[in-house]
Order: C-alpha cells, then structure tokens, then sequence
C-alpha cells in the first residue's frame, strides 16, 4: 500500500487531490493548520486506514515532528505532496504593491511557500535516506503566477512560487539517484478559497477571476483538475518525469 502525505490538505486542491489520492488506493495523511479540521477531512476520503495531523510547515520542528507521527502510524512515505501555500492578499482580497510589501509580508509568504516546502522536501529525503522506498515522488505547487509575473497575486507571491520552481528541479537532480521524481504543478486560476480571497475589492460577477479573457479555454479551473494532474505525477508509470513543471492553466501560459 502506498502512502502519500498532503500538506495544506484541507485547502481547495489539497483536499481534492487527497480524495483522489484515496480514490487510487493510497493510504492518505492530510497535514494542515488545524487538527480539527484535518481529522475530519481525513475521514471523509474514501477506504480507510487515513489520518489528519497538525502540521505548521514554517515550524521546523512540527515538520519533523509530523513526518515522525505519520510514518510511525502509516509506514514510510511514497508520496508527498507540499500545496500549504498562501497568496498573502488581505481580507478583503486587496493586492499588495511592491511599495506596500513590508519586510515582514515578504518573510511571512516565503515562509510557507517556499521554506516551508523546502522543510518537508528535506524531511521526506532524510526519512526516504533512512528508509528508502520504491516509486518515491515529490510534488511541489508553483503557479502560473510566477512564470508570467502574476495577475492577481502580487511580488512575493510571484518570487515565492519562483523559488518553488527552482528548488523542485534542484530536489529532482539531487533525488534522482535513489528513484525520487519531483515535479512542480503549475496552476492558473483555480477555483478555490485562495482565488477567491485574491480577487480583488471589485470582482466580475461570477468568474473569481480578472483576466478571464486572456485564458484561451475561456473558464478558470477545478481542483479536480488539479489533481489528476497530481495523480498522474504520483503514480508508477511517472517513473520517467522528473524536474518538470506540469501547467494546468487553461491555456494561459504556453510554453
Ligand atoms: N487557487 C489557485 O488559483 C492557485 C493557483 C496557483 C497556485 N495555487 C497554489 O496551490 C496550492 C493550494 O492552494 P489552494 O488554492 O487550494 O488554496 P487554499 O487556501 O484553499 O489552501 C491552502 C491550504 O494551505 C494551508 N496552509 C496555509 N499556511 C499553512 C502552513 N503554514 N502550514 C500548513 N498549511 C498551511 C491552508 O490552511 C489551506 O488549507 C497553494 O500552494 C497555492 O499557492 C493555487
């Protein structure tokens, strides 16, 4: 049985591509800010054996401590999936200018989204180092933001999901040698909390999304859609696919 750890999975595409993940037989942990939260959406999946855990992956030692606490109750981990990520708008959607980006606005987007990667990336390596496991797979989350400069996300977001980027293919060269793969999804707009908290103060009617006429399929993104291509970078027949960047944006960035 194979395991997958989910960080941010109780988020839009977290938890979608956990039910998948569930969906296609592994075994699930879905890691995340509540513990609540998470031991719900855990029970929720589909087959059994899933757990939810806390897990703050700006906090070094609840990254260590939750690998710990999963591959003690579920076995080695085949699969991670590193999507706790934030966009670092305001409440009320408002997007911040370089100008308005404080020191600390910067530090606390990098935290989660690009440290807090790294922290589990490292982790998933040191525990696969001690106990290696067959078909092992890292999947990290950049987004089209940070290819194009973003559109409704702002600098730090953009810099973040870049270094995501960088990081993803520096693990994959790096892993390589003991048969880890690690990809990056890049999504456009997707339909979840995170899009619809960085829409802006004055959104179009219905579409969570300002720039829908430059997506050539002409419609943001499901989570589902995601996650199948988070299933696909999971499974076996992947086994070939390593340092890529998988693009899920409807067509708005083409390589
Ligand atoms: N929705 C989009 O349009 C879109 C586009 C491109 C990239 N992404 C990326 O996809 C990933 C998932 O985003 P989503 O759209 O599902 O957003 P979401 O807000 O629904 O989910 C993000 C999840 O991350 C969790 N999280 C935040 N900080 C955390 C921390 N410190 N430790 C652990 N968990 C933490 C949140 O609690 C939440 O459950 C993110 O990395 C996001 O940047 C989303």
């Amino acid at each position: 049985m194979r395991v997958a750890l989910i960080t941010g999975g109780t988020g839009g595409i977290g938890l979608a591509t956990a039910r998948r993940f569930a969906q296609d037989g592994l075994v699930v942990a879905i890691a995340d800010l509540d513990l609540t939260a998470a031991q719900h959406a855990a029970d929720g999946l589909p087959g059994h054996g899933h757990m939810g855990i806390a897990m703050d992956v700006t906090d070094e030692n609840a990254v260590v401590a939750g690998f710990e606490a999963v591959e003690t109750r579920l076995g080695p981990i085949h699969v991670l999936g590193a999507f706790a990520g934030t966009v670092g708008n305001g409440p009320d959607g408002r997007q911040t200018t370089l100008t308005e980006t404080t020191a600390d606005l910067w530090d606390k987007i990098f935290a989660i989204n690009a440290r807090g990667t790294f922290f589990c990336i490292r982790e998933y390596a040191a525990h696969r180092k001690a106990k290696p496991v067959e078909h092992g797979r890292i999947i990290t989350v950049s987004s089209s933001g940070a290819q194009l400069g973003g559109y409704q996300s702002k600098s730090a977001y953009a810099a973040s999901k870049g270094a995501v980027l960088s990081l993803t293919k520096a693990a994959a060269r790096e892993l390589a040698s003991w048969g880890i793969t690690v990809n990056a999804i890049a999504p456009g707009p997707i339909d979840t909390p995170m899009l619809r908290a960085s829409r802006g103060p004055a959104p179009p009617p219905d579409t969570n999304y300002n720039a829908l006429d430059l997506l050539p399929l002409g419609r943001i993104g499901t989570p589902e859609e995601v996650a199948a291509a988070a299933a696909y970078l999971a499974s076996i027949e992947a086994a070939f696919v390593t340092g890529s960047t998988l693009d899920v944006n409807g067509g708005l960035r083409m390589q």
